[in-house]
């Protein structure tokens, strides 16, 4: 059941701390034991329980509850709190955030049974992950969510590289759009990151005039074998901690 890679993703200490120049990445496998489900469901509160219901197909009902209690699972961790006991507010797009601790900056991703999630103290973040599909129609679906110079760019890469470049794009500027916490009202071909395999990632230009737009620190992520993801937050000079969460 663990798939998570033995690489740069450590398992937490038991006094666990998140410094000011901290930014920490959890990465957690979703296929768990059903019993784990259940007791994650009990921490639910009522309105979690019934988008939760609403999944037709039983693995995504399961991967939703085994996400949503672990944020509140890593989140009580950090605030010394019963995971029940959170309250998340929402913005107008949907970025989830703590009632009673907006300081304590998170976002989570989650895709094909594997989740990641940010959390920093005082850096608004942004964190994206994907299976990379390969048999996914990257040139067409980049006409619709990059801008022109990307479009480029990955047209003229060739054909094995495509799939691994098309997923450093989106997890970038997803994870750019999920940090500035207003959803698809940025528009994807405003701005444009570097994603070219072996390049850094970082936010090339923008061209956009959104709030808080700029000097944001893009960082790759490879959390297992197979899925990309990036992680966006705002400022520079933080430090990355990868834990891995392990049941028990
Ligand atoms: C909803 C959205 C955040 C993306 O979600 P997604 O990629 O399907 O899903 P992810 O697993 O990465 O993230 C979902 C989590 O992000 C958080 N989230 C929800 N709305 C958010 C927002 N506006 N901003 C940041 N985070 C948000 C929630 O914790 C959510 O978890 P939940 O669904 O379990 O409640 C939004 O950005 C969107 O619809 N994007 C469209 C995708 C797209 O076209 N991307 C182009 C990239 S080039």
């Amino acid at each position: 059941m663990q798939r998570i890679a033995d690489n740069y993703w450590q398992l937490p200490p038991a006094d666990l701390k998140l410094a000011q120049d901290e930014v920490h990445v959890w990465c957690a496998d979703l296929d768990q034991d059903p019993t784990l489900v259940e007791q994650f469901h009990e921490t639910l509160t009522s309105d979690e329980q019934e988008r939760a219901a609403k999944f037709y197909f039983p693995k995504d009902r399961q991967h939703f509850i085994m996400a949503r209690g672990l944020l509140r699972l890593i989140l009580g961790r950090y605030l010394d709190q019963a995971p029940a006991h959170l309250r998340f507010v929402y913005n107008a797009y949907g970025k989830p955030s703590l009632e009673a601790s907006p300081s304590l900056h998170f976002n989570l991703s989650h895709s094909k049974g594997l989740a990641l999630l940010g959390v920093s103290s005082d850096r608004e973040l942004g964190i994206d992950l994907e299976y990379i599909r390969t048999d996914f129609p990257v040139d067409q679906v980049a006409k619709s969510v990059f801008s022109v110079s990307e479009q480029n760019i990955l047209r003229s890469l060739p054909d094995a590289l495509k799939p691994e470049a098309f997923f450093n794009a989106w997890t970038r500027k997803e994870a750019y759009i999920k940090g500035l916490g207003q959803g698809l009202s940025i528009p994807l071909d405003q701005f444009d990151v570097a994603f070219v395999p072996s390049e850094p990632a970082t936010l090339r230009e923008v061209r956009g005039t959104w709030e808080n737009a700029h000097n944001w620190t893009l960082q790759h992520l490879t959390p297992v074998p197979n899925y990309v993801a990036a992680i966006a937050v705002a400022g520079s000079g933080w430090q990355l901690k990868a834990w891995r969460w392990l049941n028990g």
